[in-house]
């Protein structure tokens, strides 16, 4: 996680900047991210997979400072929206490097991908091949990649497995339906097929997903081959690297992952006769998720006859991770010394059902009290990303820190921006 170090009376320094003062500056609840520890974490994926062109999953989390880290670590992107493209694109990220997903592109998304000139669109269904070419323009081709379901379960939660059968994403391999749609993209003029997709699912923790999803993916690149006598170039294993939320849980060892999809993909193709394709992967969590902290203050301590609950002045509607997935986190005390023991808590958020419950069984010193402040680590994926609007208290900010500076990426969401959109009196 984002690298800390101790300071005096308690504190913790992320990038060389006080917590507390981040906390006092900005307000809280607050996002802030360790820029140094993104960058570190982009060049770990360059080196577990030097031949692969690494995308960075913009679902993550995304704006104008990712955006513009990421290229600058020589990744590409993976959005799967329009708001998502234009924020990118006009940023100055090279649309060429940028692939468009989604089961359900909008209009508008398909029209700001074909305008923006995105460098792949990844067909997630029948219906899509026939709206994507009448959009192309005319004497134009647009490069495409078929989304398949390879038909294995792999990922932290079922909300998140995406690789399975029976499930809205890919088209399956099965049943047939990847073969049928190849069949239809290689008849339209306008679509350029240069090869096939797959994204199992997310917080995946074992190798051994990645590399069966390598032997189907490649049984089917040689059947592409010997159906229609053309070679793939292109294969995407996509996301899904889990990463560890509290100490001790298991992480994926991207390091030694890399060189056994590696040789996978190497010894898959050679016995199939096939060259090897250009490898594409799509991580997001694991490039920003340890490389964040929320911070909270903490409101009300009060202790019922079951338990501690210490109630912060954010919750749910900044990280819906613990409600959707049952994901708990690890809070920790910052900014104030304590010999007080440690004793189990539960850090609950300020929304207003029973269910917001931000750590379940957090480990914080026993005179815990209003007024202090909370660092939440690991919060740098689908925290921002996924936040919502209840009971309009606004979104935080994100602040980055790096070289002992602390800069407003992200501003906080106020009342003025939530009383603007509301047009209806
Ligand atoms: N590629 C595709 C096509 C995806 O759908 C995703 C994530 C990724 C790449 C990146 O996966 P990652 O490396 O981040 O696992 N909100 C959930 C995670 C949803 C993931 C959606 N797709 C959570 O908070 O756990």
């Amino acid at each position: 996680p984002a690298s800390t170090t101790p300071l005096a009376h308690g504190d913790l320094a992320v990038g060389g900047v006080s917590l507390a003062e981040v906390a006092d500056r900005f307000g809280t609840p607050v996002y802030l991210l360790d820029e140094g520890e993104v960058r570190a974490r982009c060049r770990a994926y360059h080196d577990a997979f030097p031949e692969a062109a690494v995308l960075y999953a913009a679902k993550a989390f995304l704006c104008r400072a990712m955006a513009h880290w990421v290229e600058e670590e020589g990744m590409g992107l993976d959005v799967c929206s329009a708001g998502e493209l234009e924020l990118a694109v006009t940023t100055g990220f090279p649309p060429e490097h940028i692939v468009l997903h989604g089961n359900a592109k909008s209009p508008y998304d398909l029209q700001a991908a074909l305008r923006f000139g995105v460098g792949r669109i990844v067909i997630d269904s029948p219906s899509e091949i026939a709206r994507l070419a009448v959009a192309v323009p005319e004497g134009s081709r647009q490069k495409v990649m078929v989304r398949v379901a390879p038909g294995i379960a792999a990922g932290g939660h079922a909300k998140i497995r995406t690789g399975t059968d029976d499930q809205k994403f890919g088209l399956s391999l099965a049943d047939g339906s990847a073969h049928h749609a190849i069949a239809r993209i290689l008849d339209q003029p306008h679509l350029e097929l240069v090869g096939l997709h797959c994204h199992l699912g997310s917080q995946i923790t074992s190798a051994k997903p990645y590399l069966a999803a390598v032997r189907r993916m490649v049984g089917l690149l040689a059947r592409v081959r010997d159906q229609h006598g053309i070679t793939l170039p292109e294969l995407d294993l996509g996301g899904g690297y889990g990463i560890a939320y509290r100490p001790g849980e298991p992480a994926l060892d991207i390091a030694a992952l890399g060189p056994r999809v590696r040789a996978e993909l190497a010894d898959g193709c050679a016995a199939a006769g096939l060259p090897v394709p250009r490898l594409i992967i799509e991580p997001g969590r694991a490039v920003v998720g340890p490389a964040g902290i929320s911070l909270y203050r903490v409101l009300a301590v009060k202790r019922t006859g079951h338990r501690t609950f210490v109630a912060v002045d954010g919750g749910m509607s900044d990280n819906p991770r613990p409600a959707l997935y049952g994901v708990r986190y690890a809070p920790r005390l910052v900014g104030r010394a304590t010999a007080a023991p440690l004793a189990t808590a539960t850090v609950a958020g300020r929304h207003c059902e029973a269910g917001d419950v931000l750590a379940g069984e957090a480990e914080l010193p026993g005179d815990i009290r209003p007024g202090d402040l909370l660092a939440v680590p690991v919060a740098g994926a689908y925290h921002l990303s996924m936040a919502s609007g209840y009971n309009l208290v606004g979104r935080p900010p994100v602040v980055a820190v790096a070289d002992g500076r602390a800069r407003l990426l992200v501003r906080r969401e106020s009342l003025d921006d939530i009383r603007s959109r509301d047009v209806g009196l």
